[in-house]
């Protein structure tokens, strides 16, 4: 199958009105979209992704008022989010109605629902008559695609279309938010939309605290998001850079760090500035990954704002501080060289 990438909504349109699956661009990440309401569209979702089917679907909408089409019922505080967030990188996790199919939700009476804020996706959402199912459009596992070209890495030969709607302003999936025990507001996912910002409109937000063997939100499974060569959260990275004699060393910090000699260094930052870090977040995972270094240190952002959904999806793509440890003994015994 040849991959074309290109900005022709009606093509776009007319394959997901035939049942295909198609990649569009969110202002969070890349998504790979069918039709919500046809269940075998969905599937091939989770065949060209190799997605596993315990792990639900977002739909995106275009509106409030479509999306309110699949939710069942809905707390005053769900509504209030939707009214001051949406469309924007917010996705809220509610009980659903039948119409939805069970290949969505994975067999579970929740639905996620979210109203993008992309010029080119919501003018495509307007020209459908059904919500589009999109999980990030990158193979299951691997690190979310925030530029047409990224998709085309993981995914040339297995779809057709990828509509091109420019680099996504996010770069980071959106903040998830899901109803409690007690019908109180929970974080299922730290993301692009800051959490404090949430609370300014509704009030206080816990985090989903892991009670269960699955996880609600899978996107909360360990190791997500992780570039493919081995990569470990530091607090500061001087305290490793001796390790440049034997191994082969990427690093990714914060902001940009004098040039070592012999090391791959990139920065998130320019302008110290959150945003732009979460921006950059996976296009720097991917330039990274193809350089054939061993090992990937990233140094941790300021824990506030966005900094906290960055430092979580570093974490989830970091091996442990355990595994640190042991690749480097390892290494050493390899090359014979002197203990860090
Ligand atoms: O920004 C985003 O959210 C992007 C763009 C394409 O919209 N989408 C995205 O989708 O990140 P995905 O599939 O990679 O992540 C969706 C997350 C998964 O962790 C899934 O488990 C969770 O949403 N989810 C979906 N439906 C759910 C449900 N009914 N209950 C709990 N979690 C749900
Ligand atoms: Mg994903």
């Amino acid at each position: 199958m040849i991959t074309c990438i290109d900005t022709d909504l009606l093509r776009a349109a007319s394959l997901l009105k035939n049942s295909e699956v198609v990649a569009i661009p969110t202002e969070t990440v890349y998504g790979l979209a069918a039709n919500g309401f046809d269940a075998q569209a969905v599937d091939k979702i989770f065949k060209v992704k190799e997605r596993p089917s315990f792990n639900p679907l977002i739909l995106h909408f275009p509106c409030k008022k479509s999306a309110m089409q699949v939710v069942d019922s809905c707390p005053s505080w769900a509504e209030q989010l939707m009214n001051d967030f949406w469309p924007g990188p917010l996705t809220l996790v509610l009980p659903k109605k039948s119409n939805v199919p069970s290949i969505v939700t994975a067999g579970k009476n929740t639905v996620a629902v979210r109203v993008p804020q992309h010029r080119v996706m919501l003018q495509l959402l307007q020209m459908l008559e059904f919500p589009l199912a999109a999980p990030s459009a990158n193979l299951f596992g691997r690190t979310s695609p925030t530029k047409p070209e990224h998709v085309f890495q993981d995914l040339k030969g297995r779809i057709s279309y990828i509509l091109d709607g420019g680099n996504c302003a996010c770069g980071i999936e959106s903040t998830i938010i899901g109803v409690g025990e007690n019908q109180e507001p929970v974080l299922l996912r730290p993301g692009a939309l800051d959490v404090q910002l949430l609370e300014n409109s509704i009030g206080k937000i816990n985090s989903y605290t892991v009670k269960h063997t699955h996880p609600i939100a899978p996107g909360m499974m360990d190791q997500h998001y992780a570039p493919s060569t081995p990569a470990f959260l530091v607090d500061d990275v001087s305290d490793y850079l001796t390790a440049k004699a034997h191994l082969k060393l990427g690093i990714l910090s914060f902001e940009s760090r004098e040039k070592l000699d012999g090391l791959e260094m990139r920065a998130l930052s320019e302008k110290c500035d959150l945003k732009e870090a979460a921006c950059n977040l996976y296009a720097r995972f991917r330039e990274l990954d193809v350089l054939d270094l061993d090992i990937i240190l990233f140094e941790k952002v300021p824990h506030e704002g966005i900094g906290v959904a960055i430092n979580d999806k570093l974490t989830r793509a970091s091996k442990s501080e355990v595994e640190l440890q042991n690749f480097l003994k390892n290494e050493l015994s390899i090359t014979g060289r002197k203990p860090l």
